[in-house]
């Protein structure tokens, strides 16, 4: 029991599957797969793991040092670690800011998940043929009722886990919901791979191919290693307040990202060979999980309704895990001295609901597609903003902070436990690392991502 209020994860492993359970998510299962076979596979593969490394990894042990030294939000943490600068509490608003924005665009991609979890129970998908699959999806999420019912219903059971508390709601639910996750897609993965001709799509997700590996791919890859590991806006630093005192702060984090890793090759290997046996287009981008997979799993027979009911389910499932880190952010920095959790879940979720419904009305032909920000419909202005723009920012501030502005010997004290872990990485891990190359790989790509636009 860490924090102020006392609420707190009740043991490491509680705690490994919370924070693993934020960083799996639709990133893994839903964005992973297919921006790795569009950049070059085994070539964007690579880069990929060279950033959630030495980026990724550094980003959330930064996170959790804070979070855990001072048992704050993310905005007091920062106050309370520098008093007499209170400007750098920004950072941490920023965070919660964009953690406000993804929870928005999250919920309205979990809603259209949780809509295909069930169609695909009811049997609605199996009824629709091979060709009307794109038309099905873009009548659906266009509509103006059905995807905000299902958004709804998401929300609802994101807040209820919230309103159970830390241990008592995320931990246990987290507990209980990452194994099967695993089960659930171990179970694809085999029959993915055991279908005919399976094995031209592990070499489209594998095979490295360096010309599709342009420097659009490098940026996609580093944005893609925040995103999928939850780190840059601050989530890491609410779940590091409830982190017990003598948990092993690197130990931990590298659990959590070999998990998330793991599991976004699974959903790979889940995905490709079954889209290539069955003779279907791997560039389906953003679309792929909608409009392709419902084409291969009803090429399957029977079996197919059982498989797409698992898919969706994993989704559904997965995509929970992470909203809910995302809505606990919001809750416990709303809570603080003022109103209690329950009331602050609620208060949270009325409000995030009213832009999630604006962004899905947006979508498509949508009945606020007419409205434009920028030039762009909300929902596309909003998976810019929190796809490419604000984790990278976020995680620059964090680092530096981190890097430049924390007090060394706190660091190390926190790393340690007081001394009583041996921390021989330090040197590499804080003046390399966290100092110079984290920092700079983020510059290099917020400057050429802005100026590629
Ligand atoms: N990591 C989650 C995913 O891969 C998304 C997420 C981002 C969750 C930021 C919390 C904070 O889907």
């Amino acid at each position: 029991m860490s924090t102020k209020t006392g609420e707190g994860f009740s043991s490491s492993f509680g705690a490994i599957m919370a924070a693993a359970g934020s960083a799996v998510g639709l990133g893994n299962v839903w964005r992973f797969p297919y921006i790795c076979g569009k950049y070059g596979g085994g070539a964007f593969l690579l880069v990929y793991v060279i950033f959630v490394l030495f980026i990724g990894m550094v980003l959330m042990m930064s996170e959790f040092v804070i979070g855990r030294r001072t048992g704050e939000d993310p905005m007091k943490a920062y106050t309370a670690l520098k008093p007499h600068h209170p400007g750098w509490k920004y950072v941490g608003l920023a965070g919660l800011l964009t953690c406000f924005l993804i929870l928005a665009i999250y919920l309205v991609i979990s809603g259209w998940t949780l809509n295909y979890f069930w169609e695909s129970l009811s049997g609605t998908l199996a009824g629709i043929a091979d060709t009307g699959f794109e038309a099905h999806f873009n009548q659906f999420a266009s509509s103006a009722g059905r995807p905000v019912l299902f958004i709804a219903i998401f929300l609802f059971l994101t807040a209820l886990v919230i309103v159970g508390g830390v241990d008592k709601g995320i931990e246990r639910v987290s507990k209980l919901l990452m194994p099967i996750l695993v089960v659930l897609l171990m179970a694809l993965c085999v029959r993915s791979m055991t279908l005919e001709g399976a094995s031209a799509g592990l070499s489209y997700l594998f095979k490295p191919d360096f010309s599709k590996l342009t420097g659009e791919g490098v940026l996609a890859a580093l944005g893609q290693a925040l995103f999928s590991l939850s780190v840059g806006m601050g989530v890491m630093i609410v779940y590091g307040s409830y982190l017990p005192k003598d948990d092993n702060l690197l130990k931990t984090s590298l659990w959590i990202t070999l998990c998330d890793f793991a599991i976004a090759i699974f959903a790979g290997i889940a995905i490709f060979p079954a889209v290539f046996a069955c003779g279907q287009d791997p560039t389906g981008g953003p679309g792929l999980v909608y409009q392709v997979l419902p084409v291969v799993f009803n090429s399957m027979g029977t079996v197919g309704r059982l498989f797409s009911i698992i898919f969706f389910l994993l989704l559904s499932l997965a995509a929970l895990t992470s909203a809910i880190s995302l809505l606990e952010a919001l809750t416990q920095w709303l809570s603080g001295d003022r109103i209690g959790r329950t009331a602050s879940a609620i208060v949270m979720s009325l409000i995030v609901i009213i832009l999630a419904a604006a962004a899905s009305f947006s979508f498509g032909d949508g009945i606020l597609s007419g409205v434009k920000i920028g030039g762009m419909q909300l929902f596309d202005l909003l998976d810019k903003l929190t796809g490419t723009i604000l984790p990278p920012v976020c995680a620059l501030l964090t680092i530096v902070f981190f890097g430049w502005f924390m007090n060394k010997e706190d660091i190390i004290d926190e790393l340690s436990n007081h001394g009583t872990v041996k921390i021989g990485y330090f040197k590499v891990f804080y003046h390399f690392l966290v100092r110079i190359v984290a920092p700079l790989a983020l510059i290099v790509v917020l400057v050429t991502g802005i100026i590629g636009n």
